[in-house]
């Protein structure tokens, strides 16, 4: 290690605000990506008094990445969620004992196995969204690209992940979005997503917390008691939905084949002991937030690409139909044939990972690139898009090419230079769930039917929490 070294910060810095005026409320990951093309690999930000460390480089990356020396932070907004899912996988501290046993417990939920039993579930959720497409395609009304997304995962987890049908295809046909309502000081939701009071409990209260995690007082201030008591009242509403399901499950578990199933009906092999109810109910939460706005997201931004570029939706539906000829719903081994579309997502994954970072935290004194002093307790954030667009992807990195994923390419580069999963212990246990679910739809959808973005929209991406293309319509048009 060489002499330490002072980390780059943004020019214009105010005494006390600090880098405040660099905040951008409503895209901060965007902003974030601003300043690390003009800060470099590291960069700080202070925000009245607060540090922010921002690491990007792929060089940093790997180091942050090493877990004998770092390990996973819960970062604010990691904070935040544990007002709903408390100690649930996501969000539970390291060395909080319920993450080990539960982490024990649901793996085998994600082996090849039990996804080969979720498929199915995943090909009824796609009915919902087939017959609202096929309608579109009839009227020629344009489809919401990020609402549909969001209907079609909700139903995917709630099926496959305890037998619920939220019915969002069905429960919402003609549903205008909800007007904002005047100055009740009440966060919207989003936009609704279906009329399901949980679904509009759940974005509520998701977009509550990514508005309130700068964690500022004063603008915390600004969001008022109203915003907060409805807060308190839509994570009440959610875990009375989920406790009651799972009550249902208990008067007649098993047979299921689902992840309820799993938490309900078998002990963490190290420990001897199940999950306690209230546990399995932050699980649940737990995944129905983790794995319902990342693989939304990913599917938006993964259209928003094919209808960009009509040569490669050409060519994913050239491999679909030599993969899987006829129109007889696609198998579970299918879906591991399709290469192509599988790069397709990986390349959205690069450009737009949903999860668009995560928090590491220092286990000992360290200088991080053997310069930046890191002692004990200090915490970064790794820039994941910024990440994704290292050098060592080349000069042309915002171009879409799922080449970039050829086997032979993946080979020539820093394994961690990708890492839209996260990393560790603590990464994605849900990586094989999403992608079969990403890969199946888009393969579904890209046979049925073509498609055409608005030529006049340009790519807005919405932040909270996670990302997502809005406004983004297509027309549509059976096959
Ligand atoms: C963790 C991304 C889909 C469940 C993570 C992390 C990332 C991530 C980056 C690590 C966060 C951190 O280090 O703080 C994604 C992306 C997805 C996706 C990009 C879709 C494309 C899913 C799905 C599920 C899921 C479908 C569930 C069915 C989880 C859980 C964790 C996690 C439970 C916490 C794991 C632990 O700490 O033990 N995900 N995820 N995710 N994800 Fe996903």
């Amino acid at each position: 290690a060489g002499p330490a070294a002072v980390i780059p910060t943004p020019r214009h810095r105010l005494p006390v605000l600090g880098d405040l005026l660099s905040v951008d409320p409503a895209k901060p990951v965007q902003k974030e990506m601003r300043m690390a093309a003009e800060l470099g690999p590291i960069f700080e930000r202070k925000i009245v008094g607060q540090r922010l460390v921002v690491v990007s480089g792929v060089e940093l990356v790997s180091e942050v990445n090493d877990e004998s020396t770092w390990a996973k932070s819960l970062g604010q907004p990691i904070r935040k969620l544990r007002g709903i899912a408390e100690d649930g996988l996501f969000t539970a501290f390291n060395n909080e004992p319920n993450w080990a046993k539960a982490h024990n417990i649901l793996a085998p939920g994600f082996s090849q196995s039990a996804l080969r039993s979720y498929h199915g579930s995943m090909l009824r959720a796609l009915d919902g969204l087939r017959s609202a497409w096929d309608s579109a395609a009839a009227t020629g009304d344009p489809v919401d690209v990020s609402r549909d997304m969001n209907r079609l995962t909700l139903d995917v987890i709630g099926l496959a992940g305890f037998g619920y049908d939220f019915g969002s295809f069905t429960k919402s046909a003609g549903a205008e979005p909800a007007e904002r309502p005047e100055d009740t000081g009440a966060e919207p939701a989003e936009r609704p997503v279906s009329e399901d009071p949980f679904v509009t409990a759940m974005s509520r209260a998701l977009a509550h917390i990514n508005r309130t995690s700068n964690d500022l007082p004063f603008v915390r201030k600004l969001f008022g008691r109203k915003a907060a008591a409805q807060h308190e009242a839509d994570i009440a509403l959610m875990r009375s939905v989920v406790d009651d399901v799972i009550a249902e499950r208990s008067r007649q578990p098993g047979g299921h084949d689902d992840l309820l199933d799993l938490m309900l009906g078998t002990v963490d092999p190290a420990s001897g002991e199940s999950l306690d109810p209230v546990n399995i109910r932050n699980q649940v939460l737990t995944f129905l937030v983790a794995g319902n706005e990342t693989t939304a997201g990913t599917l938006g931004f993964a259209l928003y690409y094919l209808a960009q570029h009509p040569e490669i939706a050409a060519a994913a539906r050239a491999e679909i139909d030599a993969v899987a000829p006829g129109d007889g719903p696609l198998s579970f081994d299918q879906i591991g044939k399709l290469r192509y579309l599988r790069r397709v997502v990986d390349e959205t994954l690069r450009l737009w990972p949903a999860a668009p970072g995560y928090f590491r935290k220092v286990r000992k004194d360290t200088m991080l690139g053997g310069r930046y002093p890191m002692p004990l307790g200090s915490w970064v954030f790794v820039l994941l898009p910024q990440l994704h667009r290292d050098p060592v992807w080349g000069n042309d990195t915002e171009s879409f090419d799922p080449d970039r994923f050829l086997p032979d390419q993946v080979r020539k580069r820093p394994r961690d230079a990708y890492r839209p999963f996260g990393t560790g212990p603590r990464s994605c246990i849900g990586r094989q769930f999403a992608l079969h679910e990403a890969v199946l739809t888009l393969a579904e959808l890209l046979r049925r039917y073509e498609f055409t973005g608005d030529p006049t929209y340009t790519l807005d991406i919405q932040e909270a929490v996670t990302l997502k293309p809005r406004g983004f319509t297509l027309l549509v048009r059976s096959r």
